[in-house]
Protein backbone atom coordinates (compact mmCIF):
# COMPACT_ATOMS: atom_id res chain seq x y z
CA UNK A 1 0.00 0.00 0.00
CA UNK A 2 1.32 3.47 -0.70
CA UNK A 3 1.54 6.18 1.63
CA UNK A 4 -0.43 9.07 1.16
CA UNK A 5 1.16 12.28 -0.28
CA UNK A 6 -0.43 15.28 -0.45
CA UNK A 7 0.50 17.91 -3.12
CA UNK A 8 -0.44 21.33 -3.82
CA UNK A 9 -1.69 22.94 -5.88
CA UNK A 10 1.25 24.19 -8.04
CA UNK A 11 2.43 20.93 -8.38
CA UNK A 12 -0.77 19.59 -9.17
CA UNK A 13 -1.31 21.39 -11.89
CA UNK A 14 2.14 20.76 -13.39
CA UNK A 15 0.71 17.06 -13.59
CA UNK A 16 -2.58 17.95 -14.81
CA UNK A 17 -0.59 19.23 -17.76
CA UNK A 18 1.25 16.62 -18.02
CA UNK A 19 -1.63 14.32 -19.41
CA UNK A 20 -3.72 17.08 -20.39
CA UNK A 21 -3.55 19.58 -23.29
CA UNK A 22 -7.18 20.67 -23.75
CA UNK A 23 -7.44 24.75 -22.19
CA UNK A 24 -10.86 23.69 -21.92
CA UNK A 25 -10.17 20.59 -19.72
CA UNK A 26 -7.92 22.21 -17.85
CA UNK A 27 -10.30 25.35 -17.01
CA UNK A 28 -13.34 22.72 -16.35
CA UNK A 29 -11.10 21.35 -14.13
CA UNK A 30 -10.25 24.78 -11.98
CA UNK A 31 -14.04 25.21 -12.33
CA UNK A 32 -14.40 21.77 -9.74
CA UNK A 33 -11.30 22.99 -7.84
CA UNK A 34 -13.27 25.94 -6.77
CA UNK A 35 -16.29 23.97 -6.27
CA UNK A 36 -15.01 20.82 -4.54
CA UNK A 37 -13.10 23.70 -2.19
CA UNK A 38 -16.72 25.53 -1.41
CA UNK A 39 -18.22 22.31 -0.74
CA UNK A 40 -15.30 20.96 1.59
CA UNK A 41 -15.92 24.28 3.27
CA UNK A 42 -19.78 23.80 4.08
CA UNK A 43 -18.79 20.31 5.14
CA UNK A 44 -16.16 21.90 7.52
CA UNK A 45 -18.94 24.39 8.75
CA UNK A 46 -21.21 21.79 10.12
CA UNK A 47 -18.97 19.96 11.41
CA UNK A 48 -17.66 17.48 9.00
CA UNK A 49 -14.33 16.48 8.50
CA UNK A 50 -12.58 17.05 4.98
CA UNK A 51 -9.82 18.44 3.98
CA UNK A 52 -10.87 21.58 1.64
CA UNK A 53 -6.67 21.32 0.05
CA UNK A 54 -7.30 17.94 -0.79
CA UNK A 55 -10.51 17.71 -1.74
CA UNK A 56 -10.12 20.87 -4.00
CA UNK A 57 -7.12 19.14 -6.05
CA UNK A 58 -9.18 16.01 -6.16
CA UNK A 59 -11.31 17.98 -8.32
CA UNK A 60 -8.27 19.70 -10.15
CA UNK A 61 -7.13 16.52 -11.01
CA UNK A 62 -10.62 14.46 -11.62
CA UNK A 63 -10.60 14.82 -15.24
CA UNK A 64 -6.20 13.40 -15.60
CA UNK A 65 -6.95 10.66 -17.33
CA UNK A 66 -9.80 12.42 -20.25
CA UNK A 67 -6.98 12.71 -23.13
CA UNK A 68 -5.40 9.19 -22.68
CA UNK A 69 -5.39 7.22 -25.53
CA UNK A 70 -3.44 3.90 -25.22
CA UNK A 71 -1.75 3.67 -28.83
CA UNK A 72 -1.20 6.96 -29.22
CA UNK A 73 -0.05 8.76 -26.54
CA UNK A 74 3.13 7.48 -25.36
CA UNK A 75 4.78 10.86 -24.17
CA UNK A 76 2.12 11.45 -22.13
CA UNK A 77 3.53 12.29 -18.54
CA UNK A 78 7.07 12.23 -19.88
CA UNK A 79 7.61 15.34 -18.26
CA UNK A 80 6.39 15.06 -14.51
CA UNK A 81 9.63 15.07 -12.14
CA UNK A 82 9.08 11.07 -11.63
CA UNK A 83 7.73 9.23 -14.83
CA UNK A 84 5.44 6.79 -14.57
CA UNK A 85 5.79 3.53 -15.95
CA UNK A 86 3.50 3.88 -19.23
CA UNK A 87 3.24 0.17 -20.38
CA UNK A 88 2.74 -1.21 -17.25
CA UNK A 89 -0.43 1.46 -16.59
CA UNK A 90 -1.70 0.54 -20.28
CA UNK A 91 -1.27 -2.98 -19.45
CA UNK A 92 -3.49 -2.41 -15.98
CA UNK A 93 -6.32 -0.34 -18.19
CA UNK A 94 -6.43 -3.00 -20.53
CA UNK A 95 -6.86 -5.61 -18.42
CA UNK A 96 -9.84 -3.25 -16.89
CA UNK A 97 -11.10 -2.89 -20.06
CA UNK A 98 -11.82 -5.58 -22.78
CA UNK A 99 -11.86 -2.93 -26.10
CA UNK A 100 -9.06 -0.77 -24.91
CA UNK A 101 -9.13 1.06 -28.40
CA UNK A 102 -11.94 2.48 -28.25
CA UNK A 103 -10.93 4.70 -25.49
CA UNK A 104 -11.18 8.38 -25.93
CA UNK A 105 -12.85 11.20 -25.18
CA UNK A 106 -15.18 11.61 -27.44
CA UNK A 107 -15.57 7.49 -27.69
CA UNK A 108 -17.58 5.37 -26.17
CA UNK A 109 -17.18 3.86 -23.87
CA UNK A 110 -16.19 7.14 -22.11
CA UNK A 111 -14.26 5.13 -19.14
CA UNK A 112 -12.10 8.61 -18.53
CA UNK A 113 -12.90 8.36 -14.33
CA UNK A 114 -11.50 5.10 -14.60
CA UNK A 115 -8.47 5.85 -16.45
CA UNK A 116 -7.74 9.09 -14.18
CA UNK A 117 -7.82 7.16 -11.42
CA UNK A 118 -5.48 4.40 -12.70
CA UNK A 119 -2.83 7.13 -13.88
CA UNK A 120 -3.39 9.03 -10.24
CA UNK A 121 -2.46 5.53 -8.36
CA UNK A 122 0.26 5.36 -10.97
CA UNK A 123 1.62 8.25 -9.72
CA UNK A 124 1.06 7.16 -6.40
CA UNK A 125 -1.71 9.56 -5.44
CA UNK A 126 -4.41 7.24 -3.98
CA UNK A 127 -6.49 9.36 -2.32
CA UNK A 128 -6.80 11.43 -5.39
CA UNK A 129 -7.32 8.01 -7.66
CA UNK A 130 -10.15 7.27 -5.32
CA UNK A 131 -11.80 10.31 -5.98
CA UNK A 132 -11.24 10.71 -9.70
CA UNK A 133 -12.42 6.84 -10.56
CA UNK A 134 -15.85 7.78 -8.60
CA UNK A 135 -16.76 10.65 -10.83
CA UNK A 136 -18.87 11.10 -13.17
CA UNK A 137 -20.59 8.23 -14.46
CA UNK A 138 -17.76 5.81 -14.24
CA UNK A 139 -20.22 3.10 -12.11
CA UNK A 140 -22.80 2.99 -14.83
CA UNK A 141 -20.54 2.16 -17.18
CA UNK A 142 -18.95 -0.26 -15.17
CA UNK A 143 -22.37 -2.06 -15.09
CA UNK A 144 -23.13 -1.53 -19.00
CA UNK A 145 -19.51 -3.24 -19.62
CA UNK A 146 -19.46 -5.12 -17.08
CA UNK A 147 -16.16 -4.03 -15.70
CA UNK A 148 -15.51 -5.06 -12.15
CA UNK A 149 -14.71 -2.93 -9.27
CA UNK A 150 -16.48 0.03 -7.20
CA UNK A 151 -17.01 3.03 -8.76
CA UNK A 152 -19.83 4.61 -6.51
CA UNK A 153 -18.37 7.78 -4.63
CA UNK A 154 -18.55 6.40 -0.84
CA UNK A 155 -16.32 9.16 1.52
CA UNK A 156 -17.23 12.74 1.62
CA UNK A 157 -13.86 13.00 -0.24
CA UNK A 158 -15.68 11.30 -3.20
CA UNK A 159 -19.17 12.45 -3.08
CA UNK A 160 -18.21 16.46 -3.03
CA UNK A 161 -15.78 15.80 -5.99
CA UNK A 162 -18.33 13.77 -7.96
CA UNK A 163 -21.26 16.12 -6.51
CA UNK A 164 -19.12 19.67 -7.64
CA UNK A 165 -18.35 17.99 -11.11
CA UNK A 166 -22.11 17.80 -11.58
CA UNK A 167 -22.24 21.13 -11.02
CA UNK A 168 -20.35 22.52 -13.40
CA UNK A 169 -20.91 23.06 -16.97
CA UNK A 170 -17.28 23.66 -18.95
CA UNK A 171 -16.59 26.54 -16.88
CA UNK A 172 -20.05 27.67 -15.34
CA UNK A 173 -21.67 26.81 -11.94
CA UNK A 174 -25.00 25.89 -12.68
CA UNK A 175 -27.33 22.89 -11.31
CA UNK A 176 -27.40 19.29 -11.64
CA UNK A 177 -30.91 19.53 -13.04
CA UNK A 178 -29.01 22.02 -15.96
CA UNK A 179 -25.99 20.03 -15.91
CA UNK A 180 -28.64 16.67 -17.05
CA UNK A 181 -30.30 19.11 -19.59
CA UNK A 182 -26.78 20.19 -20.92
CA UNK A 183 -25.66 16.55 -21.46
CA UNK A 184 -28.43 14.79 -22.97
CA UNK A 185 -28.33 17.78 -25.80
CA UNK A 186 -24.72 17.14 -26.47
CA UNK A 187 -24.97 13.39 -26.44
CA UNK A 188 -28.08 13.83 -28.55
CA UNK A 189 -26.55 16.62 -31.15
CA UNK A 190 -22.99 13.82 -31.28
CA UNK A 191 -25.38 10.96 -31.67
CA UNK A 192 -23.67 9.16 -28.05
CA UNK A 193 -26.54 7.03 -27.38
CA UNK A 194 -24.36 5.07 -25.08
CA UNK A 195 -23.00 7.65 -23.22
CA UNK A 196 -26.95 9.48 -23.13
CA UNK A 197 -28.18 5.57 -21.80
CA UNK A 198 -25.48 5.95 -18.92
CA UNK A 199 -26.78 9.45 -18.06
CA UNK A 200 -30.02 8.76 -18.03
CA UNK A 201 -29.34 5.71 -15.71
CA UNK A 202 -27.02 7.97 -13.39
CA UNK A 203 -29.54 10.47 -12.95
CA UNK A 204 -31.55 9.42 -10.14
CA UNK A 205 -28.08 9.03 -8.60
CA UNK A 206 -26.31 12.32 -9.22
CA UNK A 207 -29.86 14.03 -7.70
CA UNK A 208 -29.65 11.76 -4.87
CA UNK A 209 -26.14 13.14 -4.09
CA UNK A 210 -26.96 16.71 -4.28
CA UNK A 211 -29.76 16.40 -1.64
CA UNK A 212 -27.69 14.18 0.13
CA UNK A 213 -24.84 17.15 0.57
CA UNK A 214 -27.70 19.69 0.87
CA UNK A 215 -29.66 18.03 3.57
CA UNK A 216 -25.89 17.68 5.24
CA UNK A 217 -24.97 21.47 4.50
CA UNK A 218 -28.39 22.47 5.55
CA UNK A 219 -28.62 21.15 9.23
CA UNK A 220 -26.72 24.62 10.05
CA UNK A 221 -29.13 27.27 10.36
CA UNK A 222 -26.71 30.26 9.42
CA UNK A 223 -25.03 27.68 6.38
CA UNK A 224 -28.99 26.70 5.08
CA UNK A 225 -29.37 30.31 4.40
CA UNK A 226 -25.87 30.87 2.72
CA UNK A 227 -26.91 27.82 0.68
CA UNK A 228 -30.54 29.29 -0.29
CA UNK A 229 -28.85 32.62 -1.24
CA UNK A 230 -26.96 30.30 -3.30
CA UNK A 231 -29.95 28.15 -5.16
CA UNK A 232 -32.10 31.73 -5.37
CA UNK A 233 -28.94 33.24 -7.30
CA UNK A 234 -28.57 30.12 -9.66
CA UNK A 235 -32.32 30.11 -9.76
CA UNK A 236 -32.30 33.63 -11.46
CA UNK A 237 -29.81 32.93 -13.51
CA UNK A 238 -31.99 30.06 -15.41
FE1 LIG B 1 -14.88 13.80 -15.95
Amino acid sequence: MYQQQRIDYVKALRILKGFVEDEKIIAHSHAVYFAAMDDALKCNMVGISCNPEEVSIGGLLHDIGKEWRIEKNPKKGMILDSPINITNLNKKIKRIVSDPTTIGLYDEPDIHPIISGEILQALRLPQYADMARTHGFAEEVRKTYGINGDFLPRSIEQKIVANADFRVINTNFTSVDQRISCLEKRYQERKSWEKLENLQNAIPRMKALEEELMRLWSKNYYLRMYVDDVREFVENQE
